[in-house]
């Protein structure tokens, strides 16, 4: 899950306070608060709406809302979740929810939802567990006064170091800045949130970097979603959308706010629209390597997966194509005919008077292939780590497509940081982000394809022991199989026509593991 921040506005949709946990444009997110109660209907019930790139899970304060804006690909109920604790801060935190309430309190208000979310992930905490690290901070405030007082001189060498980092933080933040005025939007360089501390406040200076979708995939790996879902979905948000067009002062408001509210925050998402018959292909690949990259084991696990809706079209037969490696087994469903699929790659059912079952996902066919050939490795890594005698590792990492025919995407290498979830990188191909939370460094490529095949990410890493730079972990996604299985045409065994049919391909890692 990605919360891009957390916000309390009014009814009107202005922002009382707002919390970034992504570097945001203050515009943009203006812009998206702007929009937010112009996409919800009064006296309905939810409490999430979606436009074609955010989610909004939000609930009311009073006369304020406290409003959570996520990427699509979040997980929604943990979401749900959050946002019951972010307003049971708020409440808890000022006497009455009213502007000027939490204006009043809105710095141990910005400190509470930094204790809540940690650069867009969910932080194990419970309210509890958020004021006392709040009084914590405040307790360790006064400490440091008294500290401050008696050690004069390293107080100001602490504020020399401050200054310089501030100084340098913002010659970055107007490097960002005048990058971003000048149109060169920042789509991989740049890098989230360099290891900064979990976002930035209002008036952020920095680009959007894509790198925001990325995260994402650690929750989609496991269950990737289904594109397909999301259709409806999207429909109605536009359709809310075209809504707002019809008054004529909505329409200017959204007219203004347009541009930055239509930016992709999100990788566009495939929308496919299902047939009544839709296939699904998927694989997922697991790789075992160890630290020299060497491989020790892959697994291709994939399925083709049946949905028919409409019973009238349930009586057909499907032709594959089916690579006879005899390195892929391939299984087929107790009612498929054996004999047609091993001759003649056909999907039918072994009575062809019988239709397929209607309006549920049938497997059909499901294949493995199990390889210690290095050479069918997708994308192969390399972890160096060296120690630099001082505490900590120069690690260099590199990556290589072995597969040409396969474009990897949202790519995302994790190298574990075992000391502090910090790194210095000094070169990187594609973006890079400091996941604080998992303490893992995230090197993010939006593709990897035949035109640009290999990267080098180098980096000075906190630890001395080589070994705690591993496990590396790496996901990605692609519409190309590994086993090359697709569907060529479907028949309708009824009348022996050729029958119209969507379908969706997907290959992802699953557990490729480095070390
Ligand atoms: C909050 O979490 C802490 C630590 O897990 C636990 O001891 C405490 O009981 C929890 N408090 C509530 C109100 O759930
Ligand atoms: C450690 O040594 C390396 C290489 O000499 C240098 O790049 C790095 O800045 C040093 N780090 C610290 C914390 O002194
Ligand atoms: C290759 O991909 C990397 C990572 O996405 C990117 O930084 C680099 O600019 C690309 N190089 C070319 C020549 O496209
Ligand atoms: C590889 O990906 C890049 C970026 O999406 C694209 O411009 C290029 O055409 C792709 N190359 C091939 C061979 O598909």
């Amino acid at each position: 899950m990605v919360v891009l921040a957390a916000a309390v506005v009014t009814k009107s949709g202005k922002a009382v306070i707002s919390r970034q946990f992504h570097e945001m444009q203050r515009s943009r997110i203006e812009g998206l608060l702007a929009s937010f109660p112009k996409l919800t209907s009064a006296g309905q019930q939810h409490t999430t709406v979606e436009t074609e790139h955010v989610r909004f899970v939000y609930q009311p304060l009073d006369d304020l809302f406290m409003v959570l804006i996520t990427n699509r690909q979040s997980n929604i109920l943990q979401d749900i979740e959050s946002l019951h604790l972010f307003a049971r801060v708020v409440t808890d935190l000022c006497r009455s929810c009213d502007e000027t309430q939490i204006l009043r309190n809105s710095f141990e208000l910005l400190c509470a939802f930094d204790e809540i979310i940690s650069v867009g992930y969910r932080e194990n905490v419970n309210l509890s567990q958020v004021k006392s690290s709040i009084e914590m901070e405040s307790h360790e405030e006064r400490i440091q006064e008294i500290i401050a007082k008696n050690k004069e001189q390293e107080a100001k060498e602490e504020l020399k170091r401050r200054a310089k980092q501030f100084e340098m933080q913002r010659k970055e933040a107007q490097k960002r800045g005048q990058g971003f005025m000048q149109g060169n939007f920042n789509t991989n360089g740049g890098g989230g949130n360099g290891g900064g501390n979990g976002g930035g406040n209002y008036g952020n200076n920095g680009a959007y970097s894509p790198s925001e979708t990325l995260p994402s995939m650690r929750e989609s790996t496991p269950s990737y979603s289904r594109p397909a879902s999301h259709s409806t979905t999207t429909t109605t948000s536009k359709a809310k959308g075209m809504q707002l067009g019809r008054k004529p002062k909505a329409a200017d408001l959204f007219d203004a706010i347009k541009p930055d509210v239509e930016e992709p925050l999100i990788a566009p998402t495939k929308h496919t629209n299902q047939d009544s018959v839709h296939i699904d292909i998927e694989e997922r690949v697991s790789v075992v390597a160890n630290k020299d990259g060497g491989l020790e084991q892959m697994e291709v696990r994939g399925v083709l997966t049946l949905k028919i809706s409409d019973p009238a079209s349930a009586r057909i037969s499907l032709a594959l194509k089916a690579n006879d490696e005899s390195s892929i087994q391939f299984k087929t469903h107790p009612n498929v005919d054996k004999s047609a699929f091993k001759d003649q790659h056909i999907v039918q059912m072994r009575d062809l008077s019988r239709p397929f079952p209607a309006n549920q996902n049938l497997e059909v066919v499901k294949w493995k292939m199990s390889t210690k050939d290095e050479t069918a490795v997708p994308l192969t890594i390399t972890c160096w780590p060296s120690p630099a005698g001082n505490g900590t590792c120069d690690v260099n990492v590199e990556y290589e497509l072995e597969n040409s025919d396969l474009e990897l995407r949202e790519v995302v290498i994790s190298i574990p940081l075992p000391a502090e979830p910090t790194a210095e990188v000094t070169q990187a191909d594609g973006s890079y982000f400091v996941d604080r939370a998992r303490r893992v460094l995230e090197w993010q490529l939006p593709v990897i394809n035949s035109s640009n095949k290999s990267g080098l990410l180098e980096c000075s890493i906190p630890g001395d022991d080589a070994n705690a730079f591993f496990p590396v972990t790496v996901s990605f996604i692609s519409d190309k199989l590994i086993c090359g299985v697709d569907v060529l045409d479907i028949t309708n065994v009824e009348n022996n026509t050729p029958a119209p049919f969507s379908k969706e391909i997907i290959m992802a890692a699953e557990d490729y593991v480095i070390g």
